[in-house]
């Protein structure tokens, strides 16, 4: 699959005692547009994974292509990796990258299928926010950046809107 290039995401969540988990994340699927629905495989090892089984919820980073290095952070394991980061918690308590992430999709957890060593988990998308901008890659086994700038039409995100 190393040919095959992504968008990279970072995957946040909290756990029951309210701290804050996340993971550098490309198995992202925009599943179904009605209900409005992601799904991510997370590695059963992960601890982001088991934030998610105690809230039921997390959100979904979109990276902006100058989020190279959050996605190093978030895939390293590092002990704190959110003080290497500028975030906040949205209005519902869950991760927001404010200046790495050029969108971030809400979601609450509907399915968890255990496949193999990852967990296929499925959120129902309940808030999106953002603006358009040129996304960080990856492929051949290395992060990088669009060839050609975005189009100047596309139009914010401020809601579940129901397009892809
Ligand atoms: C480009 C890239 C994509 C990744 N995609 C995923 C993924 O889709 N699912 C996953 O579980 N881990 C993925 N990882 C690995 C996690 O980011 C990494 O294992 C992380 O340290 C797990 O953190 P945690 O155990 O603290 O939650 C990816 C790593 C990189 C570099």
């Amino acid at each position: 699959m190393n040919g095959y290039y992504t968008g990279i995401t970072v995957v946040t969540a909290v756990d029951a005692q309210d701290r804050p988990h996340g993971l550098t994340c490309n198995s992202l699927v925009s599943a179904t547009l009605d209900p409005p629905t992601l799904l991510v495989c997370l590695d059963n090892r992960t601890g982001t994974l088991a934030a998610v089984r105690e809230s039921g919820a997390f959100a979904v980073n979109l990276l902006a292509e100058g989020g190279r290095e959050a996605a190093e952070i978030f895939a390293s394991r590092a002990p704190d990796r959110f003080a290497a980061v500028k975030w906040e918690r949205s209005p519902s308590g869950l991760p927001r990258l404010v200046d790495d992430a050029f969108a971030v999709a809400e979601c609450a957890v509907t399915h968890m299928h255990t496949v193999g060593d990852h967990v296929v988990v499925f959120g129902l998308v309940h808030d999106i926010d953002g603006e358009p901008a040129s996304p960080l890659l990856y492929g051949m086994r290395a992060f990088t950046k669009p060839s050609h700038p975005p189009p100047t039409d596309l139009v914010a995100t401020s809601q579940v809107s129901g397009r892809r």
